[in-house]
């Protein structure tokens, strides 16, 4: 009845499977996003709306998207980004994660808010193999310290602090499922309501005070390079530069806090010309996420002049539908994709991507 792991041939597939296959709570909070869902939609239609000018005639036989993010090699310019409550999906986890990250080379983000301890996912990785913390940052400044230097020590080589959820965003779905705690070990001893869904029932400990004046305390506390999760204008990049962190991901969270807010795609093109005009493009690293499904999707965004892609969701969905095999074979589609997509467009490397191989002009106008 369900079709065979080789039956499924793109991100897409999984999807359909896992609507499927996984348990009516677990869907709900997976697939859920803000309010009317405009902005999840919108995270897919504006890739639509850019288009490839390839070059022709370039000795392609050779291709190598391998890349550096933070300074880590990759063997290609997507990471996993971090997705809360991974037992929901499947018994084991976001080690499961781990797991197929390692035999892809592909670099993890571990969630403050995993199913499994921090440390069981450090503990699944294999010697060398390269992990970043995404934190929601608690009231208790303490804790949050602990935390950050407990990912330190244990070696993750990147620190993304989440600063697009001061409150969790309202996703009906989720909450009509009456989601119940189970799947859920975090934030345990904590009072939490459960009447309002998965995502409300696990975040009261989020700061919403949170500042720009704390990046400094955050840079005194750790020698990670820091990322801002969930920019969404160029003011606030600039801003970014300017308070010394090393990154950011331009990100709406998937679709699931502010309802139209804009496509990842949109803000980095609005973003990359003022940078360079500033002389800061190399002063930052930039990534994005949301609704990246295709290799041409990771294209268009290296073109554009991402770093790197963040993917959730379709990592979500093979691990509840397939487990590790589903999630290896995912991302071995997305490197099949990635080897074809680079011959097409005519680049060798991903030094050889640049604005000038995508017509972004319909992004801006819809
Ligand atoms: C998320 N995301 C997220 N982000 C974050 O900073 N902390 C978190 O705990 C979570 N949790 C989470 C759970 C689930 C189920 C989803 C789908 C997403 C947002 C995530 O990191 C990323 O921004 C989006 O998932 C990217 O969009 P796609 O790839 O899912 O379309």
């Amino acid at each position: 009845e369900m079709p065979l792991l080789e039956e499924c041939y793109n991100l897409l597939d999984f999807e359909a499977v896992a609507r499927r296959v996984m348990k009516k709570t677990a869907w709900a909070y997976y697939s859920s996003a803000a309010d009317d869902e405009i902005t999840l939609r919108e995270n897919r239609s504006a890739f639509h709306r850019i288009w490839f000018r390839p070059r022709i005639l370039v000795d392609v036989e050779k291709v190598d998207f391998s890349t550096t993010m933070l300074g880590t090699p990759c063997s290609i310019p997507f990471y996993v980004t971090a997705t809360a409550l991974g037992k929901l999906g499947h018994v084991e986890g976001e080690v499961v994660l781990t797991r197929a990250a390692h035999k892809h080379n592909v670099i993890q983000m571990i969630p403050t808010l995993a199913s499994c301890a921090f440390d069981e996912i450090v503990d699944a990785a294999a010697p060398g193999q390269v992990q970043w913390l995404q934190l929601y940052v608690n009231k208790d400044r303490a804790i949050t310290q602990r935390i950050v230097q407990h990912a330190e020590r244990r070696g993750c080589k990147g620190l993304f602090i989440t600063v697009d959820a001061p409150q969790l965003g309202r996703r009906e779905k989720d909450m009509r499922t009456k989601f119940t705690e189970q799947g859920s070990n975090v934030q345990s001893g904590q009072k939490v309501d459960t009447s309002q869904g998965a995502a409300r029932a696990i975040s009261s400990f989020i700061d919403p005070s949170l500042s720009w004046d704390d990046i400094p305390w955050f840079r005194s506390i750790t020698k990670m390079p820091i990322v801002l999760k969930g920019v969404q204008r160029v003011e606030d990049v600039v801003r970014a530069v300017e308070a010394g962190v090393q990154g950011v991901v331009l990100s709406n969270h998937g679709g699931r806090q502010l309802d139209f807010a804009r496509s990842a795609v949109e803000v980095l093109a609005e973003t990359m010309p003022v940078l360079r005009e500033l002389g800061l493009e190399d002063k930052i690293e930039i990534y994005v996420d949301g609704g990246v499904r295709r290799a041409t999707d990771i294209l268009k965004a290296l073109c554009l002049g991402a770093r790197g892609v963040g993917i959730g969701r379709p990592f979500l969905y093979a691990m509840s539908a397939y487990g590790q095999a589903g999630v290896e074979r995912a991302m071995q589609l997305l490197k099949d994709e990635m080897e074809m997509g680079m011959r097409l467009i005519g680049a060798r490397s991903i030094a050889e991507l640049n604005a000038s191989m995508v017509d972004a002009r319909s992004l801006f106008n819809h």
